[in-house]
């Protein structure tokens, strides 16, 4: 059988949730961050809908103490619909049993938030095998095809691992794991070389990782091995590194648009992008930036 025709698509998408959420507290100090609404549903199930749209069917959370209630949510809830239904909210009923009917969820538990690249070795026992997405939930990105079929189209053409890339300012780079690439066609880059949040006079490039990743599975063997890194934590671009010393990685620059909700000033502008892009909620707010004008002799 030749090669192309053994190429199956990833159904498995992990997302890691077990993180403490420092830079939204005190708001975090009982909510998960992953928990955190935009507009009318959490950061998690945006990301949960991106994968379905992908083509997963599959869903792992990497959960930690105090995340419950991300557990919670994917859940049937069973009296709640009842109580919907009995009093005529048929239409909130279906929206709510639709959530546990997206994907089939198993969990992973992470004891302590050791980074990134521990939480994904977590994950282990349920892509091992196979190809599989990692979301960060904090990076809500907009874009048709979605970010992850964007890298899967990528992966089908030249069969390895691929990360998604945005090109940021130059006093950006310090905060993104950084790429040494070589670009083989336009967007789309061989990786040469990583480095996790390099100061800025080092940094290779502007071409910063996103929290999209497709990855082969031989990532495990590369987490396991693992000293800490950047932040005294187990960084998954360390293990990534290290990847590509046995195997190809790739990387393409994504098509649309990322809302990175991971800090306040970002949520909040996500929150104004996802209302504009509702009609009804566009008009309220341009109503309240107008009424604040007008009070404010802006
Ligand atoms: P972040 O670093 O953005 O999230 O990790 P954080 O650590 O929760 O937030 P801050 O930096 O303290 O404000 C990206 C994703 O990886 C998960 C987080 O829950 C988040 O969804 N994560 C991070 C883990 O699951 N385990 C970890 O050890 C670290």
């Amino acid at each position: 059988m030749s090669a192309a025709a053994e190429y199956k698509k990833i159904r498995t998408a992990v997302f890691p949730v077990a993180g403490l959420g420092t830079r939204f507290l005190p708001a975090t100090k009982d909510i998960p961050k992953e928990m955190m609404p935009l507009i009318d549903r959490p950061l998690i199930h945006h990301g949960v809908d991106e994968a379905v749209a992908s083509g997963c069917s599959r869903v792992v959370f990497v959960t930690g103490q105090g995340k419950e209630s991300i557990c919670r949510y994917f859940e049937p809830s069973f009296e709640l619909t009842a109580l919907l239904r009995e009093r005529g909210k048929a239409e909130l009923a279906d929206a709510v049993d639709s959530i546990y009917r997206l994907a089939e969820f198993h969990y992973a538990y992470q004891a302590k938030p050791l980074g990134l690249g521990h939480a994904v070795l977590c994950a282990e026992e349920f892509c091992r095998d196979e190809y599989f997405g990692l979301l960060l939930p904090d990076d809500v990105m907009i874009a048709e095809p979605t970010a992850l079929s964007q890298l899967e189209a990528v992966r089908e053409k030249y069969d390895g691992s691929v990360l998604c890339l945005e090109e940021v300012a130059p006093e950006d780079v310090s905060r993104y794991g950084i790429v040494d690439a070589e670009e083989i066609e336009p967007g789309v880059y061989r990786v040469r070389g990583l480095v996790e949040k390099p100061k800025r006079e080092e940094a290779p490039s502007r071409l910063a990782i996103m929290g999209r990743y497709l990855l082969s599975p031989k990532i495990f063997k590369h987490l396991k091995n693992l000293k800490r890194g950047a932040g005294g934590e187990y960084q998954l671009t360390d293990a990534i590194a290290s990847l590509l010393e046995e195997e190809p990685v790739y990387a393409t620059i994504y098509k649309g648009q990322r809302l990175d909700c991971g800090v306040k000033e970002g949520w909040i502008a996500a929150t104004v992008v996802k209302a504009l892009e509702d009609e009804k909620l566009r008009e309220i707010v341009l109503k309240a930036v107008e009424d604040f004008k007008a009070a404010h002799g802006a």
